[in-house]
């Protein structure tokens, strides 16, 4: 038995860049946060370019927001459906970041976006690259809440098939150095209940836009 896994986190490298770190997130304290931050900022499912509505649900905090609609992907500071700008990113959540950001080895981060998704039974996000930030140096720090999810990380297409990773609550993902510009997806999420949020996933993504 490691009796230091409790105090240190592992750093699992996935190559290329990419890095779990299981259990590493306080999740408790992240539902906390994302009730609070969705009561002003509420979920909702937004459109793709395409015309399709997303699957999973979307909010965001922080300086900007990342937004799909009819006429784009973007990132803005107002959150379309309130007029208002999107929830400050609490000082929780930029602590998070950078430190999971630093145990993969990459510190300074200062994350800018953080893009809250919400996924019920069956959800899954389709394969693609995180490419409408202007700073693409940096990494992606993706924390996981609720119940687990099957992550698939692609390469730089999708022909080469993935690695799946299963994600449980409080893991986090890190995607940097090469790995930051692979694609990346959720395959359906499989039927589950957590004991405080029941049959949802939610995953926190740490960006920098700009
Ligand atoms: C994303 O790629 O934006 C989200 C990944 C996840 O839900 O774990
Ligand atoms: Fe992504």
């Amino acid at each position: 038995m490691d009796l230091f896994s409790n105090i240190r986190p592992a750093v699992e490298a996935l190559g290329d860049g990419a890095f779990l770190l299981p259990g590493f997130a306080d999740s408790d304290a992240i539902i906390a946060e994302i009730t609070r931050l969705t009561a002003r900022s509420p979920f909702r499912h937004m459109t793709t370019p395409g015309g399709r509505k997303m699957q999973v649900a979307m909010s965001n905090c922080g300086r900007y927001g990342w937004i799909s609609a009819p006429t784009g992907y973007r990132y803005d500071t107002t959150d379309p459906l309130t007029g208002a700008p999107w929830p400050a990113m609490p000082t929780a959540f930029v602590t998070l970041a950078k430190q999971a950001a630093s145990a993969a080895g990459y510190s300074g981060f200062e994350p800018d976006v953080c893009l809250i998704n919400r996924y019920g039974v069956g959800t899954r996000l389709s394969p693609h690259i995180d490419q409408d930030e202007t700073e693409k140096s940096w990494p992606i720090v993706s924390v996981s809440v609720g119940i687990p999810a099957t992550f698939q990380l692609f390469g730089p297409t999708r022909s080469g098939g993935a690695r799946n990773i299963t994600l449980h609550d409080g893991d986090v993902i890190i995607l940097g150095g090469k790995a930051r510009m692979y694609y990346h997806g959720i395959r359906p999420v499989a039927a589950a209940t957590d004991p405080r949020i029941g049959a949802l996933r939610y995953n926190l993504t740490f960006r920098r836009a700009r």
